[in-house]
């Protein structure tokens, strides 16, 4: 931070004394563009207060393949909805990452829940599963949609009864497990492993970051633009993205509140505060992932965003800070916007740079 500001003095002496109009900003981080065509280790330091860096997705981890087969097909059964009418595919749709094309998914009926459908790619590297991070593990989660009455509303019992009808999942199910017996914690075990399964193609910043570790700068240049590697700076440094956007997900894992809790407004969400019910949780959600960022279209747990220029401009004016009105003002549960998000200038090149960058992942 102390280096850039430095530096873009620096630049704008230069331009003063010899009267050339030099963008100063654009000059620092071209020079930092740079500055990433070397070891990770000698990558300038990122912002001060992140505790992790960015990385690339890790190598698949091994699976049962006769469990993800029965996965696969339990995943893609509407028989397992209440009325026959409603798969997990029908909202978490293989042609865009295993989410959905609409910012709300109708589960049966036509029924629309508050949320928008997160990804599935790389959900095996959650720790904490959903917007509000209410639950830890995959196949404890799956009875959630199946039993949600906007979602699948249905019973545990009712879909074990189903599958047991089904002569296709009595062979598949004695494939998997050795015997016919059809439980549900079985079944949740085979959807889980199949989610697992799902492909986490590799991307251009994964691409750059093998080549970096190989020390073939030549080819890391190659993989990222000069525009790229802007962005990557500006998102590691002053745009201060990394301190809630790292590891290979691109998220902490955490829960922060960035400010769109919709406060007492007709798309308030309360988030993590409905699971602990404690007042500094109000407005607070799971760090999203930013894989596969731009070939998704709606953002945010209501899914109300569909600009990540927009996003991008959010962010630099220092996240949304509602003011409390009126009664507002003595009320316990007003929601407050974290003090990790803090104003900060972004050019038009380094908008587009780390829009680009965005791009790569
Ligand atoms: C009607 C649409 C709908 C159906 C059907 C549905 N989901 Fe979802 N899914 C969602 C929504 C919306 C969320 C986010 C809910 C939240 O965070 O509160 C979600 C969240 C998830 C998550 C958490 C992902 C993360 O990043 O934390 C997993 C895993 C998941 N669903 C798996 C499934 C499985 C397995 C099924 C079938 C048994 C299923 N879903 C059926 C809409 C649906
Ligand atoms: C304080 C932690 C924090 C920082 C810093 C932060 N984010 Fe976020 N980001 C979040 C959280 C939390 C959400 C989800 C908020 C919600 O849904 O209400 C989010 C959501 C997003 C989304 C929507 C993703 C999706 O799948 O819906 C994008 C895009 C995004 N952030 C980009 C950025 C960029 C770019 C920066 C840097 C300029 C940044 N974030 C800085 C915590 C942070």
């Amino acid at each position: 931070m102390v280096k850039t500001v430095s530096r873009s003095l620096a630049a704008c002496l230069f331009c003063v004394v010899w009267g050339v109009h030099v963008n100063a900003s654009e000059m620092v981080n071209s020079e930092a563009a740079e500055a990433y065509l070397q070891p990770q280790s000698q990558w300038p330091p990122k912002h001060s207060d992140a505790a992790e860096d960015v990385a690339p997705v890790p190598l698949p981890v091994k699976l049962d393949d006769y469990l993800v087969q029965l996965g696969k097909v339990l995943f893609h059964d509407k028989g397992l909805s209440g009325d026959s009418s409603v798969s997990c595919a029908s909202c978490h749709q293989a042609d865009i990452h295993f989410a959905d094309h609409s910012k709300l998914s109708p589960g049966v009926q036509g029924r629309l829940g508050k949320r928008t459908t997160p990804m599935l790619r790389l959900v095996g590297l959650w720790e904490i599963l959903f917007w509000d991070a209410r639950i830890d593990t995959l196949e404890a989660l799956i009875e959630q949609p199946l039993t949600d009455p906007l979602e699948m509303d249905n019973t545990v019992e009712a879909a074990v009864t189903y599958i047991t009808s089904q002569a296709k999942y009595v062979e598949a199910f004695t494939i998997a497990y050795g015997d016919d017996a059809i439980t549900w914690p079985r079944a949740a075990q085979a959807i889980a492993e199949f989610m697992r399964s799902i492909p986490s193609p590799e991307r251009p910043f994964d691409l750059f970051m093998q080549a970096v570790k190989m020390e073939d700068f030549t080819q890391a240049e190659d993989v990222l633009s000069k525009q790229e590697r802007e962005g990557l700076h500006l998102f590691r440094t002053k745009a201060g993205c990394v301190q809630c956007h790292s590891g290979a997900l691109f998220s902490d894992q955490r829960l922060h509140n960035t400010g769109l809790t919709y406060y007492g407004r007709r798309f308030e969400d309360l988030g993590h505060f409905n699971i602990s019910g404690k007042p500094e949780d109000v407005g607070k959600f799971r760090t999203p992932s930013l894989r596969y960022l731009s070939e998704r279209n709606h953002f945010m747990h209501n899914g109300l965003f569909d600009d990540l220029l927009g996003i991008v401009r959010m962010y630099a004016h220092g996240g949304s800070r509602p003011k409390p009105r009126g009664e507002q003002v003595n009320d316990p549960l007003f929601p407050k916007t974290t003090d990790l998000l803090q104003p900060f200038d972004l050019s038009k090149e380094e908008e587009q740079a780390l829009l680009a960058f965005l791009r790569t992942l």
